[in-house]
């Protein structure tokens, strides 16, 4: 039974894959694998644990070969597999919801206040030594208590996001299909459309899955119809957002800031944004905790293994596939 783990994950994750399959088989380097290696060692595997960097494809599920009957992703979102091609061929893809929702949530806020007060900002200029005096005009921020917040998609971290800002008396918007009984009972937060949700927040923070749907879902017109005094913050995807027409938005003040996690096309960042004061940039770590990283491991983990043992995996992502 070939398991092949596509990068080094958490411990917790390889101590249970280690217990069922003592084999298995690991691209033990802190990096990701070249498309090259990738076709080359997922070549005969029953079984692949995929990270977010793994770009899973028709080609790579052939290079594998007909005996592989999982994709087991280490990660919430599953974008980078083509979930279609796996369901046409019986091959089971899982991911790991849940244990990331807090983790996730919290560094949108930690993104949201950064932006906001502009700490990196401020931080980068008393590094450098500029900071001689107390100023009545040094680095004035935005309030966030008692201002608008805008969920773009109130699943599992959106909702979290919402929830949280309880202690800052938020006013609460919410776009997304379904409407939340409990986030409009418990904070009375209001579901509204996009355009009414983009025109009315101070922060906007996105949550939706990456689908061609959602695909630059922030656009020029999207960034036009929010309020020049507005914010944005990314934890989601990279290409939920236009990366260029962002930047351009943020050199021309078309809105205030944006603070994100992820890039339209990481590892790589729009020149533009770089050189923003008024964008914060983190290297997609919004679930990067030490708990919610070996909880996401051990999650995957356990659905390969229940997928190989013929057990149905909790988090399955394609149901079609299970007979
Ligand atoms: C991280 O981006 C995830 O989808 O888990």
């Amino acid at each position: 039974m070939k398991v092949f783990v596509t990068q080094l994950i958490p411990e917790a994750g390889l101590e249970i894959l280690r217990r069922a399959y003592p084999d298995f088989l690991i691209n033990a380097e802190e990096r990701v694998l070249t498309r090259h290696e990738l076709l080359e060692k997922v070549g005969s595997a029953e079984a692949l644990l995929a990270l977010l960097t793994d770009k899973i494809d028709m080609e790579v599920l052939d290079a594998a070969g007909p005996q592989l009957k999982i994709v087991a992703n280490m990660a919430v979102g599953f974008d980078n597999i083509d979930v279609k091609a796996a369901t046409a061929r019986g091959i089971m893809v899982t991911n790991t919801p849940g244990v990331l929702t807090d983790a996730t949530a919290e560094h949108a806020w930690a993104l949201l206040f950064a932006i906001a007060r502009r700490v990196p900002e401020s931080e980068r200029y008393l590094r450098a030594g500029k900071f001689k005096s107390w100023g009545p005009l040094l680095f004035l921020g935005s309030d966030v208590s008692g201002r608008t917040l805008g969920i773009v998609g109130a699943g599992r971290i959106g909702s979290a996001m919402a929830m949280k800002s309880r202690g800052f008396n938020m006013r609460v918007l919410y776009a997304g299909h379904s409407p939340k009984p409990a986030l409009e009972s418990e904070i009375g937060a209001r579901k509204v459309g996009l355009q009414e949700l983009l025109r009315e927040s101070d922060f906007v923070s996105l949550h939706v899955p990456l689908r061609p749907d959602t695909f630059h879902i922030i656009n020029t017109d999207a960034l036009r119809s929010m309020k020049r005094t507005a914010y944005l913050i990314n934890t989601g995807r990279g290409p939920l957002v236009d990366e260029a027409a962002l930047a351009d938005a943020l050199t021309n003040g078309v809105i205030a800031g944006a603070a994100l996690d992820v890039f339209e096309n990481e590892p790589a960042v729009h020149p533009a944004l770089m050189k923003l004061e008024n964008a914060v940039l983190t290297p997609h770590t919004a679930s990067a905790t030490i708990t919610s990283r070996s909880k996401m491991a051990m999650m995957a983990a356990e659905n390969l293994i229940a997928g190989l043992a013929g057990r149905k995996p909790q988090n399955l992502v394609n149901m079609e596939v299970w007979k």
